[in-house]
């Protein structure tokens, strides 16, 4: 994780590592997802019902990763198997893509509880970091085409 993090907003990268150590990918902290998942699921009864019949231990887990693989769309550029799957399951979903709004600030209120460092700019700087993949997976939503899928 160290080498694909590097070189990207130093605010993002320490608070990251405070709340995850070096490795999101294989171990992560559960509460920070468990909060998460209560407060997007605190938004509204839509996003509740979505998940009514979901094994929540399970979704932690993949939340998890793909939070990683949403890092490395920012820092790299580069779209995995992984990110362009959960994409296509999403686009099954057919919800409104404002949903990901928010998805985001749920996300973010949490960092800013779980990071006892967290400041104004390192908020930004995790909105800044999750908005590229935030936006691929918004554009599944939005059109016909698979985004990033070549010519
Ligand atoms: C960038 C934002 C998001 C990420 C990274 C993400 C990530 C994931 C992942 C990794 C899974 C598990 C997929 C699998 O293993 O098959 C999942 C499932 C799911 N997500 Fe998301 N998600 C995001 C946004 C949303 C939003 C905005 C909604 C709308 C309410 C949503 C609703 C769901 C539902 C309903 C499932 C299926 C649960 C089940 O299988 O029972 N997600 N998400």
């Amino acid at each position: 994780m160290a080498a694909s993090v590097s070189g990207i907003n130093e605010r993002f990268e320490s608070s990251y590592r405070r709340l995850f150590g070096e490795d999101i990918a294989s171990q992560g902290d559960e509460a920070f997802f468990q909060d998460f998942y209560d407060r997007f699921f605190s938004h509204s009864e839509e996003i509740r019902s979505m998940f009514r019949n979901t094994d929540m231990a399970h979704q932690r887990t993949a939340l998890r990763r793909s939070l990683f693989d949403l890092v490395t769309f920012y820092a790299t550029g580069i779209v995995s198997a992984r990110l362009r799957r959960i994409a296509q399951v999403h686009q099954d979903l057919h919800f409104r893509p404002e949903l990901y709004d928010v998805w985001l600030d749920a996300l973010i209120s949490c960092v800013e509880e779980h990071d006892p460092a967290c400041d104004e700019m390192t908020s930004l700087a995790w909105r800044l970091a999750l908005t590229p993949g935030v936006t691929y997976m918004k554009l599944w939503h939005q059109t016909d085409i698979s985004p990033l899928d070549g010519p």
